[in-house]
């Protein structure tokens, strides 16, 4: 099983995610994140989100942004989209026997908030959003129930 996480700029939220994740299912699973925009290529997550994570236990600072790609859709199973947003940019992307792969990450329609432009405590918020979620989803592909 192979999860992508997708956000916008692929610095934020989505290496929480990816990081979160991984921490909950372990070595037996690959999980990687990328951007729907290529402009933060290459760089380390966002210092704010690197230091969430360490506060949490969970070490980012090795991931790079890069962009999502169509080879994306073969490769993973699951492809986990922050908001809305990421959620129509990456459908768009998909081809139509691919789309099914393609989620927001919280449930009832609900978004995981842009930090970037705000404070710490988006960080934090979003820390916990996801989490919650990445606990639900780690719980499910362990009982083969997503
Ligand atoms: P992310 O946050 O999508 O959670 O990585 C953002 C990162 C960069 C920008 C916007 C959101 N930006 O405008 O450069």
């Amino acid at each position: 099983m192979k999860i992508l996480m997708v956000c916008l700029g692929n610095i934020c939220r989505s290496p929480l995610a990816e990081g979160i994740l991984k921490h909950k299912l372990g070595d037996d699973y690959f999980v990687d994140s990328a951007g729907t925009i290529n402009y933060h290529e290459g760089s380390q997550p966002d210092e704010r989100s690197i230091r969430t994570a360490t506060k949490n236990g969970i070490d980012i600072s090795t991931q790079k942004s890069r962009p999502i790609t169509k080879s994306d859709f073969d490769k993973f199973d699951l492809i986990f989209c922050m908001d809305k947003n990421n959620y129509k940019d990456v459908l768009k992307l998909a081809d139509d026997s691919q789309k099914h792969k393609v989620r927001l990450i919280l449930d009832n329609e609900l978004e995981v908030p842009d930090p970037y432009f705000g404070g710490i405590d988006g960080f934090d918020k979003v820390y916990n959003m996801l989490d919650e979620s990445c606990e639900i989803i780690a719980e499910k592909i362990k009982n083969n129930s997503i």
